[in-house]
C-alpha cells in the first residue's frame, strides 16, 4: 500500500524527543523523507539510533537525516530548509520545537531574559520556519504543501499556574498561523496550528516531577484521567501533512482528550494510553 506521504519531503524542528520523535517515525511509516532537526547533537544523534531500529531503512521508501538547527537562528533554518533542496524541495514543515522554561511564571516573576528567549524560539522560530517554507515552495513550483505549526492547548484557556511567557508565545503562533493560512491560501499553502494539552513527555514532566499535588492539579481535569502521550499528537500531524486534509486550513486543531471542553471531570480509572513508537 502506497504511505500517506509518499514522496514528500519534510522538516521536522525540536525532532530529538517528544512529539518531534514521534512525527518522525509515522512520517517514515508513511513513505515521507525526513530531516529531523534539533538543538541539540547528542539528543538527535540518540534519535536517530532509534528510529533506525524502530524504522529500519529496509522497511522504509524515504531517507532520513539529521541537521543541528537552533530555531531562533535564521540562518540555520535557512539552511535546513535549502538542504531539501538536493531531495526535490520541501513539502512540509513541522514548527515543533518550543521551550517552557522553569523561570517563567507571573507577570512579576517571569524575568525579561526568559520572556525573550521563550519568544526567539517559540514565536521568532516558527516565524522563520514557515517564511523559509514559502520561500522553498515557490523556488520548486509546489501545489500543495503543508505547515504544522505546534502552538498549545494554553493558548485557549487560561491556567492558575501561569507562565506568561510561555503562554503569550503560543498565543502568537495561533495568531500567526492563521494569518499565514489566509495569505497563501490560493497558492495551496496550508497553515495549521496544534494545539495539545499537557504531554507525557519531558518538557512538563521533567518540570513537574514527583510533586504528586503539582501532578494532581493538572490530571483532575483530563476528562480521560491522563496526560496525553506524544504519539497521540503525531497521529495529528500526520493527517495535517498529507493531503488527506486539503481543505482543512487555519485551524487551532486540538488535540487535548477533551480538556478544553471539560467543566466537571469523571471519576475512576483513567484510560489506558497507547504506546509510543519511541518507548
Ligand atoms: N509537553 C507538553 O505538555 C506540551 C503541551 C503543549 C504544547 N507543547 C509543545 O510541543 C512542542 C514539542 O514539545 P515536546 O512536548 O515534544 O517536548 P520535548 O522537550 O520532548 O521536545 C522539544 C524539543 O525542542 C528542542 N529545542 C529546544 N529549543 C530549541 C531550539 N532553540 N531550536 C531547536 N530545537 C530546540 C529540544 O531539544 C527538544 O528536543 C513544543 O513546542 C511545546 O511547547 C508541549
Amino acid at each position: 500500500m502506497v504511505g500517506r506521504l509518499e514522496g514528500k519531503n519534510a522538516i521536522i524542528t525540536g525532532a530529538a524527543g517528544g512529539i518531534g520523535l514521534e512525527t518522525t517515525i509515522l512520517m517514515l511509516h508513511e513513505g515521507a523523507s525526513v530531516l529531523m532537526t534539533d538543538i541539540s547533537d547528542a539528543g538527535l544523534n540518540k534519535a536517530l539510533s532509534k528510529v533506525n531500529s524502530v524504522v529500519p531503512a529496509s522497511t522504509r521508501t524515504g531517507k532520513v537525516e539529521i541537521k543541528v538547527v537552533d530555531v531562533s537562528n535564521e540562518s540555520q533554518i535557512e539552511a535546513a530548509v535549502a538542504h531539501l533542496d538536493a531531495w526535490g524541495g520541501l513539502d512540509i514543515i513541522f514548527n515543533n520545537a518550543g521551550i517552557m522554561h522553569p523561570k517563567d511564571g507571573d507577570s512579576e516573576e517571569c524575568p525579561e531574559d526568559i520572556w525573550d528567549r521563550t519568544m526567539n524560539i517559540n514565536v521568532k522560530g516558527v516565524w522563520y520556519g514557515s517564511k523559509h517554507a514559502v520561500r522553498a515552495f515557490r523556488r520548486h513550483g509546489k501545489k500543495r504543501a503543508s505547515v504544522i505549526n505546534t502552538a498549545s492547548m494554553v493558548a485557549l484557556v487560561g491556567a492558575a499556574t501561569p507562565q506568561l511567557a510561555y503562554t503569550a508565545s503560543k498565543g502568537a503562533v495561533l495568531a500567526m498561523t492563521r494569518e499565514l493560512a489566509i495569505v497563501h491560501a490560493r497558492e495551496g499553502f496550508r497553515f495549521n496550528s496544534l494545539c495539545p494539552a499537557p504531554l507525557n513527555t519531558p518538557l512538563l514532566q521533567d518540570w513537574l516531577g514527583d510533586d504528586k499535588e503539582k501532578r494532581f492539579r493538572r490530571e483532575v481535569h483530563f476528562p480521560t484521567g491522563r496526560f496525553g502521550e506524544p504519539v497521540e499528537q503525531a497521529h495529528a500531524v500526520i493527517f495535517l501533512a498529507s493531503d488527506e486534509s486539503s481543505f482543512v486550513n487555519a485551524t487551532d486543531f486540538v488535540v487535548d482528550g477533551g480538556l478544553t471542553k471539560a467543566y466537571v471531570t469523571p471519576e475512576g480509572p483513567a484510560t489506558e494510553a497507547p504506546r509510543n513508537l519511541a518507548a
